[in-house]
């Protein structure tokens, strides 16, 4: 059984009552937090960017574990839209990373049928970010199995004005009433409506790093998503611990506001 940080890490002491069971429910939709690179490299006395070297391997390695998982979108948030507010330095490496990322990578997501999207706000990445992130859309866009879903430049508020806007336009256009206006009409603006309707939203929310909170992501898709919260620092993320927040995921009763109803009382 999973031990991680077993003082620090309340959570994965208490998941690791659970063992993950590959014949239980997975879910169709993991999104996950990549947090801590910073840290990680400031244990080692490196410097920050070190940390995004790091964090961009952890990535190699979870999104072939969530595919032959059978996963069948995994979700990353790389970059929101209040990272801007980072030394120039740290901003200008992370708009390298995917072209490195992608060079190296996108011979293993072509055998692992990969397909990538990219969801934020393309249109103000630096030239060479945005051909990286084109190029790696076309090269995987046959691809049939599991969607790997940069979110880049991604910011929830923004995403939910946008897809008002949007609405705004098609109401204009058709003379519509406000009142037609519905939750499916907004889930479809959503930069994760290009996905089938019972995967836009993830079941599975995972942040590593310790921090407890949501930073602006996917505020829409989380309604009811399960949350899972771990100490360890995104480049000591892998497998084992995806498996383990899965694992929490198992467990819990989703109720969606209904109650249980226990086997011997149906
Ligand atoms: C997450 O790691 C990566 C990005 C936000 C781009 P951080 O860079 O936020 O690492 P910490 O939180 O400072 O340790
Ligand atoms: C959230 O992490 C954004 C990404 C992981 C890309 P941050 O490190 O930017 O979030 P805060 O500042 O701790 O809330
Ligand atoms: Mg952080």
């Amino acid at each position: 059984m999973l031990r991680f940080f077993p003082q620090k890490d309340k959570y994965i002491q208490e998941e690791t009552e659970y063992s993950f069971d590959k014949n239980l429910a997975i879910p169709k939709h993991v999104a996950i937090i990549m947090d801590g690179n910073g840290r990680w490299a400031q244990n080692r006395r490196l410097p920050r960017v070190a940390g995004h070297k790091e964090g961009m391997e952890t990535v190699k390695k979870v999104t072939k574990h969530a595919s032959h998982l059978g996963i069948k979108v995994l979700t990353l948030y790389a970059f929101s839209t209040e990272n801007w507010k980072r030394p120039e330095e740290e901003v200008n490496f992370l708009m390298q990373l995917p072209c490195d990322f992608f060079d190296a990578f996108v011979p293993d997501l072509i055998k692992e049928n990969v397909r990538v999207n990219v969801m934020g706000y393309k249109e103000f990445l630096p030239a060479h970010t945005q051909d990286a992130v084109e190029r790696a859309i076309d090269q995987t866009k046959d691809n049939t199995g599991m969607v790997l879903n940069f979110a880049l430049n991604y910011g929830g508020r923004s995403e939910i004005v946008t897809a008002v806007q949007e609405v705004y336009q098609e109401l204009v256009q058709t003379n519509g009433e406000a009142s037609s206006i519905d939750e499916e009409m907004i889930a479809e603006h959503l930069m994760t409506g290009f996905l089938p309707k019972e995967m836009r939203d993830p079941e599975l929310l995972i942040r590593t790093s310790g921090e407890e909170r949501i930073s602006n992501f996917l505020l829409w898709q989380i309604a009811y998503s399960e949350l899972f919260f771990t100490n360890a620092l995104w480049p000591d993320f892998n497998g084992e611990l995806l498996e383990t927040s899965i694992a929490s995921y198992q467990h819990r009763d989703r109720r969606f506001g209904g109650v249980k109803i226990k086997e011997d009382e149906k």
